[in-house]
């Protein structure tokens, strides 16, 4: 390492009043040393500085708006539904659309050690969120003749275990050749003056910097380049702790192209005024998506109708379609981009270099979400889902947002399409049936496909059952 890295990184960090990450700099040996240097070379320091001045050194004001409607959402039968099944089909076939899954989260909240999406979410077959959505890539392809590359973005904290789990797994029988991971930036974390927060004495505090972090991160790793090549048009964007979503819709993807959108949005009716979910809407004429925190700034989102339903009933699934041009478009003007800062517990080390695990929040973590692309968009269309087969969000292990109502509501879903191909199954009493049911969507595409299958199969079943991917039964 020469004296030149250590004082250009020495001087960057002073320009920006960061000098304190060299606090500790005799005390380090020099792979220690190299460390700190090559994570102060990762900052964006102009991009730092802006918000640090605008989001912690002054609290900006909530942005005001003289009028907020509800946007118009698009109902999955109507009268366009037949045409837009087959434009959506057809740009399948054509190799126009790719598959897209943020899973570089953190997943907190469910504390599972390893990639949120290999956790195991199939309750008999053990099957990980990952392999779910391996195997709806893999059945559609089949259904389609075509190849749905998959693009999935990562940490840097869960990259290697992603990329090894998926090797350790054969890549669920896709072609590798076809899964590209990639990372998101990390954003350092700071104090409440706008310090940069160490995490050892030689590494930056960091954290992941949000799902809008894909906008970016598709641009400069090379993605958005890789999808130009293959004739990829349309990424079909979900999160990867959504069991339920399908990977790519011919119904949703129709109705995005016919109404010539940017960018699209899959809303579920809201349960409440309060649910804790972005509400979609028109601010001023423009599609903004208000989170749920800011509910108390703009009271009118709490109205309710006479039936006592939130007037403002499009609640965000996190289920997007982006057209790959429009990614490069935002990603030309990102610093229009809005940021969000999080007050949260940062680990890290005191200026006695002894570590601080805090029990109060200490720091920030800034952040950009997807949604927030929306206002860019040209065309923005919303249409309406029902949460069953489409939304699980997995959040913690037990309660709303669960691994246990994701497994009981797929359960509701795929005794649907049992019981509609005829097939006889225990009735469920009470929310938690005892018993649970598994098909494979690389089996089964869809609820037509699976009673055309369904054929083959016994007229009943007495237990959890699961159907994997070569139709192969397992019961317990
Ligand atoms: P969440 O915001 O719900 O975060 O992410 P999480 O990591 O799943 O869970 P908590 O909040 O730490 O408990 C929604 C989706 O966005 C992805 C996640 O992987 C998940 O698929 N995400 C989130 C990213 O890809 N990058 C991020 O920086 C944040």
């Amino acid at each position: 390492m020469s004296t030149m890295d250590e004082s250009t990184h020495r001087d960057l960090t002073e320009q920006y009043g960061q000098s304190h990450l060299f606090d500790f700099w005799e005390d380090l040996n020099h792979n220690e040393k190299a460390i700190l240097l090559r994570s102060i070379s990762e900052v964006k320091f102009p991009e730092m500085k802006r918000l640090i001045e605008s989001l912690v050194i002054t609290e900006p004001p909530a942005e005001y708006y003289d009028e907020i409607k509800p946007v118009d959402l698009v109902a999955p039968k109507d009268r366009r539904a037949r045409e837009a099944g087959d434009a959506g089909e057809a740009l399948i076939r054509a190799g126009k659309v790719a598959c897209f899954t943020v899973a570089g989260g953190q997943g907190t909240r469910l504390g599972f050690d390893g990639p949120k999406g290999s956790y195991p979410i199939g309750a008999l077959t053990g099957h990980s969120l990952f392999q779910y959505h391996a195997e709806k890539i893999r059945g559609l392809q089949r259904y389609y003749g075509t190849v749905l590359p998959w693009y999935i973005m990562v940490s840097p904290a869960n990259g290697d275990a992603t990329r090894a789990f998926f090797k350790q797994q054969n890549y669920f029988a896709l072609d590798p050749a076809n899964i590209l991971f990639f990372e998101q930036q990390m954003i350092p974390c700071v104090n409440e003056k706008g310090k940069m927060m160490l995490e050892t004495p030689f590494r930056l505090a960091v954290s992941p910097g949000g799902h809008g972090g894909s906008v970016q991160a598709l641009v400069e790793k090379g993605i958005l380049a890789d999808a130009a090549s293959r004739g990829v048009e349309i990424l079909s964007y979900f999160q990867v702790d959504n069991w339920a979503v399908q990977a790519a819709d011919p119904l949703f993807i129709g109705h995005h192209a016919l109404q010539q959108s940017d960018m699209s949005s899959k809303c579920h009716r809201r349960n409440s005024p309060r649910e804790a979910v972005g509400v979609h809407c028109l601010c001023d004429q423009v599609y903004r998506v208000i989170e749920y925190s800011e509910l108390d700034i703009y009271p009118q989102l709490l109205q309710v109708d006479a039936s006592g339903d939130a007037v403002f009933s499009a609640g965000n699934s996190g289920i997007h379609l982006l057209n790959v041009s429009f990614v490069q478009d935002i990603y030309d003007h990102f610093e229009d981009f809005p940021w969000h800062k999080a007050f949260k517990k940062i680990p890290c080390i005191r200026e006695d270099g002894t570590l601080f695990s805090p029990d109060a929040p200490n720091g920030y973590k800034f952040e950009t979400f997807i949604f927030d692309a929306l206002r860019f968009a040209r065309n923005p269309l919303a249409l309406e889902i029902q949460r069953l087969g489409e939304y699980t969000p997995i959040k913690d292990y037990d309660g709303v947002n669960s691994v246990v109502a994701a497994r009981q509501s797929m359960t509701d879903y795929w005794s649907g399409w049992m019981k509609g191909a005829g097939i006889a199954i225990p009735e469920q009493s009470g929310s938690n049936a005892a018993w649970q049911l598994e098909i494979s969507p690389a089996w089964a595409v869809n609820r037509e496909e699976f009673a055309e299958r369904a054929q083959t199969l016994p007229k009943s079943f007495d237990k959890s059952t699961a159907i994997l991917a070569d139709g192969t039964i397992l019961s317990k």
